[in-house]
């Protein structure tokens, strides 16, 4: 099998995983949570401290899908602006969301005092700032929204950056934290007393009922509640339509000069966000940024080269040693999706975190716990996975919608990117027509040639490569096949089949 070239993040590298096993034969639990992320470790260990009997199943490893490529800011400061919440989910709801962060916030604090995890969690202000006098006006507005919601922030034009700022949002008692020191103890923690943590186990098949039946090739598990914390759950159609799949990009390289340790984001559309992290004794820069529609762009390289150059231009970094990127998933509305699935009694969702999953996963745990334990909980209704706001974010909602109708179509109908086997340069990818046929290709280094039907397993639109990451992306939903066409991102379960070329 073809490796997926990976780069790989710094947390990968600085907290190496202990293995779990595979699941071997049936299996009947209380509960399984499907992913082994944020979101699914955090509801598998508060269940788990409820005394529910849990099985974690992850296809990979755990901590290898888009928790393993954060940037790990713990904040208050949402990708939707506090002003447009007010006006979507009223002043309350603004008011709900700030709450339902700093209370996930807290959450981990409160996990990791308690459970002496080593995870280097340190509380720091947040900046957002602006550089240019229109962004200064948006931040001012955006200023007085967050302070209505009951955020502990400031306007100020000092920001201890190194270059100058025209205004910045300081916001108090932020956070961060080395997310797979913190989540590989969680995982310690749920294992063990008839709960149960499973690696290289892929869910194939979901059936409610009572029982739940999960099925996987390795065998089947029953249980009252299934938890889907895929990224983006399993195959199912209706609330793929409310998120959208977006790729990120992240650096990071030693400080070669001082910068005061905070949160840090421009206001750039799309926006850059920087933090520092201590690893060994050694302080590394960490500069995200980049983002694109999943499957839209080629030569995904390009936007490392811009990391790296906005990186060196602003910062005393001069070797960048670290390169990563992962997927965020936006919501149509501009808040995750946590809770009953639409029509299920006992599945349950968490999804459309953008790029504040950490705290969205970790409010995730939270807000299904108490559900499934039959609790109320005060944000499982602002968060309520089955609710459709037509007037919030409509126009991205039928843009978005739209461009995946015209994918499905105008794919299909694209001139092939090679005619014939020579033009697919090695380590490369390229969709061919063969006996009338589009056929995805991938030449290895080696010269050996792979050829898999291009056709998403998920619903059918054409996967596009990405010269950066080595995968096979699909623009529709953001499933992610290796250049041999195995599954590395959902919400596709099946591979893409092999063909056969002359
Ligand atoms: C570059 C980058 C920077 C980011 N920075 C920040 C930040 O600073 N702050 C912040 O709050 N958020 C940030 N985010 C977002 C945040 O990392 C994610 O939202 C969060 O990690 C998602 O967690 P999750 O548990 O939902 O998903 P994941 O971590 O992706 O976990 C889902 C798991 O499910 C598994 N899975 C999928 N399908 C199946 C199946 N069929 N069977 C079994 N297992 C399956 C996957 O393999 C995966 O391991 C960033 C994201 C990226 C990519
Ligand atoms: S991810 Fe939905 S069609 Fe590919």
């Amino acid at each position: 099998m073809v490796e997926e070239r990976t780069h790989k993040s710094l947390w990968t590298v600085s907290a190496p995983a202990r293995r779990y096993p595979f699941l071997q034969g049936d299996l009947e639990v209380d509960v399984v949570v499907i992913g082994g992320g944020i979101a699914g470790l955090t509801t598998a260990y508060l269940l788990k401290q409820e005394g529910k009997k849990v099985a974690v199943v992850e296809m990979h490893r755990l901590l290898t899908g888009q928790t393993g490529q954060t940037t790990a800011h713990l904040t208050e400061l949402l990708d939707t602006p506090y002003a447009t919440l007010a006006s979507d989910f009223g002043e309350k709801g603004a008011r709900m969301a700030a709450a339902s962060t700093r209370a996930a916030i807290e959450q981990i604090a409160g996990l990791v005092d308690r459970l002496r995890i080593s995870c280097g969690f340190q509380r720091l202000p947040g900046y957002r700032y602006a550089e240019t006098e229109r962004e200064a006006r948006e931040l001012e507005r955006e200023a007085t929204a967050a302070r209505q919601a009951g955020l502990m922030c400031a306007l100020t034009e000092e920001a201890p950056l190194p270059y100058p700022v025209k205004l910045a949002l300081r916001v108090e008692d932020q956070a961060q934290f080395h997310p797979r020191e913190y989540l590989l103890a969680l995982a310690e923690g749920i294992q063990g007393d008839g709960s149960y943590v499973f690696e290289e186990t892929q869910v194939t098949e979901l059936y409610e009922g009572v029982p739940c039946r999960v099925h996987t090739p390795r065998g089947v598990l029953t249980c009252r509640d299934v938890v889907e914390a895929t990224t983006t759950p399993l195959n199912r159609v209706f609330l793929h339509t409310k998120l959208y799949a977006y790729r990120t990009y992240s650096v990071a390289g030693r400080l070669e000069g001082p910068l005061e340790a905070g949160l840090y984001y421009d206001s750039q559309d799309p926006y850059h966000y920087i933090r520092t992290q201590r690893v060994e004794g050694v302080d590394y820069l960490i500069v995200g940024g980049e983002d694109h529609k999943v499957g839209s762009e080629e030569d995904t390289d390009r936007h490392y080269e811009a990391l790296e150059e906005y990186t060196r231009r602003r910062f005393p970094v001069t070797r960048i040693e670290y390169r990563w990127s992962g997927q965020v998933i936006e919501p149509a509305d501009g808040l995750a999706y946590i809770g009953r699935n639409s029509n299920s009694r006992h599945v349950w969702v968490a999804t459309g975190f953008s790029g504040t999953g950490m705290t969205f996963g970790t409010l995730s745990g939270m807000i299904l716990t108490d559900l499934i334990m039959g609790r109320q909980n005060p944000y499982a209704a602002l968060y309520d996975a089955t609710r459709v706001k037509p007037k919030a974010g409509a126009k991205d909602f039928i843009q978005e919608n739209a461009e995946v109708a015209f994918r499905f179509v105008a794919d299909r109908l694209a001139k092939p990117e090679a005619h014939d086997l020579s033009e697919v340069p090695p380590g490369e990818g390229r969709i061919m027509e063969v006996d009338g046929k589009k056929v995805a290709v991938f030449r290895e280094e080696s010269g050996a040639v792979h050829a898999v039907s291009p056709v998403c397993t998920h619903v059918g639109c054409y996967v596009h490569w990405n010269k950066g990451e080595r995968s096979w992306d699909c623009p529709c939903h953001g499933s992610r096949f290796s250049p041999t066409g195995e599954v590395l991102n959902g919400p596709a379960v099946k591979p893409l089949p092999s063909k056969k070329i002359r």
